[in-house]
């Protein structure tokens, strides 16, 4: 009799809405469909390593509408674990652990960074596929990645909210949307919401642009506005200081140096922080509005996850176990309209699919005359 084939999940990176119901797809899928086993390993990379399994056929009913993740997550890269104060490769572990369990396949729930670890592993002889999760929309080669569909709502729900309050107090309200890189989470919000001026990190913005965009909004009758800022929407200044130290980072060769780079990029980001109360009150400064901030943080994250994620996460979990049936590994399963393809690791690992200044959300925001700062 053939040996029951035994997979491996966890989940990597930030929490996503979706990656329960991904968890479930997949395990469902692998377990009913195809008479696998399931175990999962808690908090990412770090309980792989450190063989802290659970068996997940009895978890799998009850936690398709649960937020975050049943596994735990860390952002732990195999290759550069924090063990004892020291930067250690720990593929070796992850190996052991992978051979301990007489695993088949291994699924890793994570971006474009989780795909860059699960690259290693395919190098290091593992069977191992990816699901693309994220709310910031970033994951390469894929239509869209679950959890961003429920921040999109949660982000554009703030902005319905605080209309209200800032059309009743004559205000500015500044609300910073998470997304340190890629825009989507912020443009997408900021349309479906209405917002007067939107701030992503493609599109370096000036503080006197969005300044004489709220004044024509008052010449035109509005003594309020609404201003949707991305965690990492920059000045022209700081965004080329920003390209700059990533550069040196991405062509440094040696320890030093990059050591170097990540000193700089940390200078550049420390001098980034509190960027959306400093706009706030540039804003109010040149427009002499009332200005108020919210920041949205984590709240994007949390609880339960739309219908919109619940059946992208089902379709990629399901797609997932089909995969590993077909013996097909090293690869991360994309939804593509309504199917999804499997998409080699290594167009996806460490890439990122940031907002085209020409992308059809960057001029419908543009037709509607919504500012965006340049
Ligand atoms: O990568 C997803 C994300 O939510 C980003 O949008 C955000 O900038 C970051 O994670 C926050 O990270 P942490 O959970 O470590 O605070």
């Amino acid at each position: 009799m053939a040996k029951t084939r035994r997979i491996g999940i966890l989940t990597a990176g930030g929490d996503s809405p979706g990656l329960n119901a991904a968890i479930r797809g997949l395990g469902k899928a692998a377990i009913g469909q195809y008479g696998m086993e399931v175990i999962g390993f808690r908090d990412g990379f770090r309980g792989l390593i450190e063989d802290r399994s659970v068996p997940l056929h009895r978890r799998l009913s009850g936690i398709l509408t649960v937020g975050g993740t049943v596994l735990g997550t860390s952002r732990d890269k195999p290759h550069r674990m924090l063990v004892d104060g020291q930067t250690v490769d720990m593929t070796g572990a992850v190996i052991a652990t992978y051979e301990k369990h007489q695993l088949h396949a291994l699924v890793c729930l994570g971006g474009g960074g989780t795909a860059k670890n699960a690259l290693r592993l395919v190098k290091a002889g593992l069977n191992v596929i990816t699901l693309p999760k994220t709310i910031d929309n970033d994951v390469v080669q894929t239509d869209t990645a679950f959890g961003f569909a429920t921040a999109l709502d949660i982000a554009t729900e703030a902005i319905d909210r605080l209309h209200s309050t800032a059309h009743s107090h004559h205000r500015i309200i500044v609300v910073e949307i998470m997304g340190h890189r890629a825009g989507w989470l912020t443009l997408g919000a900021g349309l479906a919401g209405g917002a007067d001026v939107i701030l992503i990190p493609e599109i370096p913005y000036s503080v006197q642009s969005v300044a004489d965009a709220i004044g024509r909004r008052v010449r035109a009758g509005s003594t309020f506005s609404i201003v949707a800022v991305a965690e990492g929407a920059r000045s022209p200044e700081d965004a080329e200081a920003f390209r700059q130290a990533e550069a040196r980072k991405r062509n440094a060769s040696t320890k030093e140096e990059i050591a170097a780079a990540v000193a700089e990029i940390a200078g550049v980001e420390a001098a980034h922080a509190n960027n959306t109360l400093r706009l706030a009150a540039q804003l109010e400064a040149l427009t002499g509005l009332e200005s108020r901030v919210t920041i949205l943080g984590h709240v994007q994250r949390g609880g339960i996850p739309s219908a919109a994620d619940r059946l992208l996460a089902t379709r990629l979990g399901s797609a997932g176990a089909d995969l590993i049936d077909s013996g097909v590994f090293g690869v991360m399963v994309a939804a593509r309209g309504e199917s999804t393809e499997p998409v080699a690791l290594d167009q996806v690992a460490g890439r990122r699919k940031l907002v085209p200044v020409d992308h059809p959300w960057i001029l419908a925001a543009r037709h509607v005359r919504t500012s965006l700062g340049d």
